[in-house]
């Protein structure tokens, strides 16, 4: 089954064609560049750029692999959660497709999407595992019982780490988005040059917080510039990431021995982080079982939507043409 799948939650909009795990072609356009300018997606132009890019990018997802729209059985999108500007574009464009050339449209939600991302990387993954779903927006830890059916153990109760790493960057100079620029700086530092107090939290203990210690960072950076004293980039990176990624496997291992589950995924932009993905490469020695998006996977992409669209299709996920986009909406239960 050959689905076309449309990306267009945030700030880049994207298409590919998928046949089950095999990615015949995917395509997508960043408008990273454009929201720099500003220090973040501003939404009203991601939107706009969407609806500029989306046809081209689907033609030339279709020519990359010599495809026509008739050799397409199903067509795919992201419907929530995201920017819901961003998200009616890729919706839109996907029920008018969906509508001419008669073929079923399936709604996908943008975290199991950004699960099934290890799907293309790993033929053999299959569930039940659990998966720490770290991006911009999100912190989840999540027990992944069926392609279909997930559960949140632990979540984020203020900022997603994703955001965390965007705004320390942004408050050391860096671009957006920030969490790329420190994990590269990071490399060079000194993980153990200064240390934060690791927040805790009430009630579930695998839940995060990272609004505190976000606060705590930016107020040594600039408690730091008004007495004049310079703050070494690299070393506050390598700290900043080492407090974070120590805070995300603290809780993942923490569900993963109360859930007696040893098989790790990871998924999301933050996936991509290179001490994260040594740390968890690191457990494979420890009996865990571990796995990773390749990085062309970890961000936002097309061909992750069509990997979950199969599964989405097989268990009935099937809308009609009153799908809407929705900006919120738990990964447990999609609603359209
Ligand atoms: O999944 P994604 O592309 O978009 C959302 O759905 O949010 O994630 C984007 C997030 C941004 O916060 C970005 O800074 C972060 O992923 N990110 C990273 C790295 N690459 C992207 N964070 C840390 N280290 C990285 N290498
Ligand atoms: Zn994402």
């Amino acid at each position: 089954m050959k689905i076309l799948a449309i990306e267009s939650s945030c700030d880049d909009t994207a298409a590919a064609v998928v046949e089950g795990r095999k990615v015949l072609s995917s395509v997508l356009a960043s408008q990273t560049e454009e929201h720099a300018k500003y220090g973040g997606v501003v939404p009203e132009i991601a939107s706009r750029r969407h609806s500029d890019n989306i046809v081209c990018l689907t033609e030339a997802a279709l020519k990359n692999d010599d495809l026509t729209l008739n050799d397409i059985d199903a067509v795919a999108v992201t419907f929530a959660p995201g920017l819901i500007g961003a998200l009616l574009v890729g919706v839109n464009f996907a029920k008018g497709l969906a509508k001419s050339l008669e073929k079923p449209l399936i709604p996908v939600h943008h975290l199991r999407s950004h699960i099934a991302a290890n799907y293309l990387s790993h033929q053999e993954l299959k569930p039940p595992f659990l998966a720490l779903v770290v991006s911009g927006g999100h912190s989840h830890i999540v027990k992944v019982s069926d392609y279909t059916s997930f559960e949140v153990l632990g979540q984020t109760r203020d900022d997603a780490v994703g955001e965390c790493f965007d705004k320390t960057a942004r408050a050391m100079g860096m671009p957006y988005p920030g969490g790329v620029y420190l994990d590269k700086a990071a490399e060079e530092g000194d993980p153990n040059a200064f240390s934060f107090p690791h927040p805790k939290v009430s009630g579930n203990a695998l839940d995060f917080s990272f609004s505190g210690f976000k606060t705590a960072v930016i107020n040594t950076l600039h408690n730091a510039s008004q007495k004049g004293v310079e703050i070494n980039t690299k070393d506050m990176s390598a700290s900043i990431r080492r407090a974070a990624v120590d805070m995300l496997l603290k809780n993942f291992l923490a569900a993963s021995k109360e859930h007696n589950i040893n098989k790790l995924v990871i998924a999301g932009g933050v996936s991509a982080n290179l001490l994260l993905r040594r740390k968890l490469t690191a457990l494979s020695d420890k009996g865990y079982e571990v796995y990773m998006p390749d990085l062309k996977y970890c961000g936002d992409n097309a061909a992750m939507v069509g990997a979950q669209a199969l599964y989405e299709f097989e268990a009935g996920n099937i809308a009609d043409m009153s799908l809407n986009a929705v900006a919120t909406m738990p990964i447990e239960k999609v609603d359209f």
